[in-house]
């Protein structure tokens, strides 16, 4: 039975080849320690290093290339961004949509700093819960659960009009939609490599816009940087600041590969052929009776949707999909509790399909027919 990859959301699968030959490379050839040594070899992994902060940079349209972290992924990422930045007693908008990755740290931060949060659905809902203490908005770009886009240039008007910090997780929208940091005003932007950016897992960074002044982030990680050695503490310049312990040399060099790839196929033409998959997955599963679709509830739908088909456990749809169909989607709540309860879905979780560039609509029509078949048994 041939298998199809519906879990994009989750990590990209496949790469693109350029992606799994300089992985290869990189653990054959660049196998010393970057920036530890002065050694041509080590010299050489520090240069290609810096060479993929430049191409985030210039993807993402980042200030000044020094301004990027690498972290694991977008966890850590987030992690830095909202530990290091929100201070004790401040209040801090989010949406429902948000990941655990950023409930969880924000739920310990309402616990241990008094931190006051105000949960909205839609960007839409945010300037109107701004208070005197409002210290930052942190936005899932599109959700993981339902595609749900949030119109990222307004919230960044907003918080550049009220000196609010603006963080971004672009978990999801990172490598299927532009993102240009100046135009949207985003302070800290926070990604992860293995899912659209297309490099492997492992990898992630954190840019900072370092013109807004508002914040200064203070490391949640200490340690051996490679430079200023006998500093009793962590070196204050970036990426040093927030950069402690040997790189994921690998997972850098793929993301740099992930990017380029991108950049080659050009991302208005991914958007493209992702917005032409999700249109037509939505119009064609929804005819279908007992199918309930749970989409964007903004004007703008992400290539990731949700459903249910009446009476039959989430868990139990994805596993007929699988074994009988060899259709993998993920089941669940997909660590995104409150956009759960936000659609209904709280009690029963729901089943995903996400989509990628590597998708065609011929799937579309694999996965409908699936569906009718599954549908004529249950
Ligand atoms: C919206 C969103 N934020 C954050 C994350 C966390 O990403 P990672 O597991 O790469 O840290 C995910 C992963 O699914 C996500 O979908």
């Amino acid at each position: 039975m041939k298998n199809y990859y519906f879990d994009n959301s989750a990590t990209s699968s496949p790469k693109p080849d350029s992606v799994y030959d300089v992985v290869d490379y990189s653990i054959r050839e660049l196998n010393g320690n970057p920036g530890r040594a002065g050694y041509r070899k080590s010299l050489e992994i520090s240069r290609e290093i810096f060479k993929v902060r430049e191409i985030i940079a210039d993807f993402f349209n980042v200030e000044d290339s020094l301004n990027i972290a690498f972290t694991a992924n977008a966890t850590e990422s987030l992690n830095f961004a909202i530990k290091g930045t929100i201070k004790e007693n401040s209040h801090v908008i989010t949406t429902n949509f948000e990941h655990n990755s950023v409930l969880r740290p924000l739920f310990s931060l309402r616990d241990e700093k008094n931190v006051e949060l105000t949960f909205v659905n839609t960007w839409e809902e945010i300037e109107k819960e701004i208070k005197e203490n409002t210290k930052a908005i942190v936005v899932n770009h599109i959700s993981n659960v339902n595609g749900t886009i949030q119109n990222i240039k307004e919230i960044g008007k907003i918080c550049k009009k009220k000196n609010i910090l603006f963080i971004v997780d672009a978990s999801q929208s990172g490598g299927y939609t532009k993102i240009d940091m100046q135009e949207n005003s985003i302070d800290i932007l926070c990604i992860t490599g293995h899912k659209s950016l297309f490099g492997i897992q492992g990898i992630g960074a954190i840019c900072l816009n370092t013109s807004n002044t508002i914040y200064k982030i203070k490391p949640l990680l200490e340690g051996g940087t490679g430079s200023f050695s006998k500093y009793e503490r962590q070196p204050l310049e970036m990426p040093e600041l927030l950069e402690s312990g040997t790189l994921n040399t690998p997972g850098i060099i793929s993301l740099g590969a992930g990017i380029e790839y991108i950049k080659s196929q050009g991302i208005e033409n991914i958007e493209k052929h992702e917005n032409l998959l999700i249109e037509k997955f939505i119009i064609e599963i929804e005819k279908l009776e007992r199918v309930k679709v749970y989409k964007s509830i903004t004007k703008k739908q992400g290539p990731v949707v949700s459903l249910n088909i009446e009476n039959v456990d989430s868990g139990e749809l994805a596993s007929i999909l699988d074994e009988e169909f060899g259709i993998m989607v993920r089941p669940g709540f997909h660590c995104a509790p409150r956009a759960h309860k936000a659609i209904g879905t709280y009690e029963t979780g729901t089943v995903r399909f996400s989509f990628g560039y590597f998708n065609s609509e011929d799937d579309i029509d694999y996965i409908v027919e699936s569906f009718k078949k599954i549908l004529d048994e249950i």
